[in-house]
């Protein structure tokens, strides 16, 4: 049979090959809420502005309602034929209040209004994702409150580089969460208008209020452009691009819970609430989550390339080419959303072994730049030649397989005549990282003034 909504100009119905290719409803239909928000906005607006009667418009918006309920309790019945959501919900608007639905489609059509629904859509995982943050970044701040003054080994080349304090590390991951959520934000700002009016490609003749539906939407204004309404997705691959960047950061910090967790290291403890065993080698405990975490940035990442492989080339306005918008940012949303809470929980639990890290942050001549740093104020020598002095210093130290600070005065004097007992007070791990008070520096008071002022911008 032909089909209902373009029947006028078709004699036979599609290929069954033709509706499997074309149809969207296998995923769009979680696009439901958002299209119905939209419709009765869309009806609202029609009879404000008397294209159509309040009679006909509040039958289709109360038969909307049912059409909603019916999805949300799982009644409805998705059929294929009717290709996405909209047309889906359409249909059953007629079934339910006949004639008056036929009306909801004066002055717009799927190309806004699809363009309606996922920015709606996107506009909450873009909100969802900065709540997810939010409570990571709650979640380091304890973790890095409760071991502000913890000392660690820094790494750089994950060599032994300088100590540092584990507060310090958490509060790193802070900044770049927080970037995170400022560009979730950004994207939620520029996104904010509303394609709903710009019908198909070039606007309406019917007098519409596109600044009434925009606000009913709260979106900050109606899109300037009707053409550009409906044929960008920029907001989506915004959405993906700060996806991508988050999924990055947590994958990196899912590596260091990973190496942190190994019987090598031993800086932490995951719990057994966010670990796994092995079903054949009994002393197992795996980081699974940290690992699958580590990963996400596969998919999430992939899901922006092909989206901007979609888009890339299309010429204006609409091409059923951006159907394949949805799948790939509904994926890397859930996907993101799930790392995140994972993320939190682990970190939650996570209990740092203190006298590891410490071990760890005094091994490895970690103090060494401390100690050039001691010979430039105490003796007046130039860095490079203290830089000179101590690498002959570890030099020594390394041939006697002890670390700085068991080094005698003999053997320092031995190295450099003028050098005095004073050195060893910078020798120590705590000394090194008190001493690093330069602003964002790791000494405690730094890190303690940095979480005071984390915890007054998330309030
Ligand atoms: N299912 C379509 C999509 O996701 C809706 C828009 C269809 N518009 C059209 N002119 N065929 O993009």
């Amino acid at each position: 049979s032909s089909n209902a909504m373009w029947g006028g100009r078709f004699a036979a119905g599609p290929d069954a090959i033709m509706e499997a290719i074309n149809a969207s409803i296998g995923f769009d239909k979680r696009l439901a809420a958002q299209d119905i928000q939209g419709s009765r906005a869309h009806a609202a607006m029609l009879a404000a502005t008397g294209i159509i009667t309040d009679s006909d418009a509040n039958a289709i918006r109360e038969g909307l309602l049912t059409v909603l309920s019916e999805i949300e309790a799982g009644e409805f019945a998705f059929a294929t034929a009717l290709e996405d959501i909209h047309m889906n919900v359409e249909a059953r608007l007629k079934e339910l209040i006949g004639d008056p639905a036929g009306r909801l489609h004066t002055g717009r059509s799927r190309n806004d209004q699809v363009a309606t629904d996922f920015k709606l859509w996107v506009r909450d995982q873009a909100d969802a994702a900065i709540q997810g943050l939010e409570a990571l970044i709650r979640a380091l701040l304890a973790q890095a409150e409760a071991g502000a003054d913890w000392v660690m080994p820094g790494f750089t080349h994950l060599q032994t580089a300088q100590p540092v304090t584990w507060g310090h590390h958490m509060m790193a991951y802070v900044e770049m969460f927080g970037r995170d959520m400022s560009r979730f934000r950004d994207a939620r700002a520029r996104m904010n208008e509303s394609p709903l009016g710009a019908a198909a490609l070039a606007g309406t003749s019917f007098p519409i209020d596109r600044h009434m539906t925009a606000q009913a939407l709260g979106f900050d204004r109606p899109a300037a452009n009707s053409l550009d309404a409906v044929s960008d997705r920029d907001f989506a691959l915004e959405f993906l691009s700060a996806a991508s960047i988050c999924a990055m950061h947590l994958s990196r910090f899912s590596e260091e819970l990973v190496i942190w967790s190994s019987a090598q290291f031993r800086f932490v403890t995951l719990s057994d609430r966010f670990s796994t065993g092995s079903s054949i080698m009994p002393q197992k405990k795996n980081p699974d989550a940290a690992e699958l975490i580590r990963a996400k940035i596969g998919r999430i990442m992939g899901a922006m390339v092909a989206l901007f492989t979609i888009m890339k080339g299309l010429p204006l306005a609409y091409s059923k080419d951006m159907q394949e918008d949805k799948e790939q940012v509904f994926d890397a949303a859930d996907t993101l959303m799930l790392a995140l809470a994972a993320m939190e929980g682990m970190v939650r639990d996570m209990a740092a072994n203190v006298p590891a890290l410490e071990a760890a942050a005094a091994s490895g001549f970690s103090t060494a730049t401390d100690l050039a740093d001691w010979l430039v104020r105490a003796l007046n020598m130039p860095f490079r030649e203290a830089h000179h002095v101590t690498g002959a210093l570890v030099a020594l130290a390394e041939a006697r397989g002890c670390d700085l600070p068991e080094l005698t005065l003999e053997d320092m004097q031995g190295v450099h005549g003028q050098i005095t007992a004073d050195v060893f007070e910078v020798l120590g791990v705590r000394n090194s990282v008190a001493s690093r008070v330069s602003y964002g520096g790791t000494a405690p008071d730094q890190v303690r003034a940095q979480i005071a002022r984390w915890k007054e911008v998330l309030g």
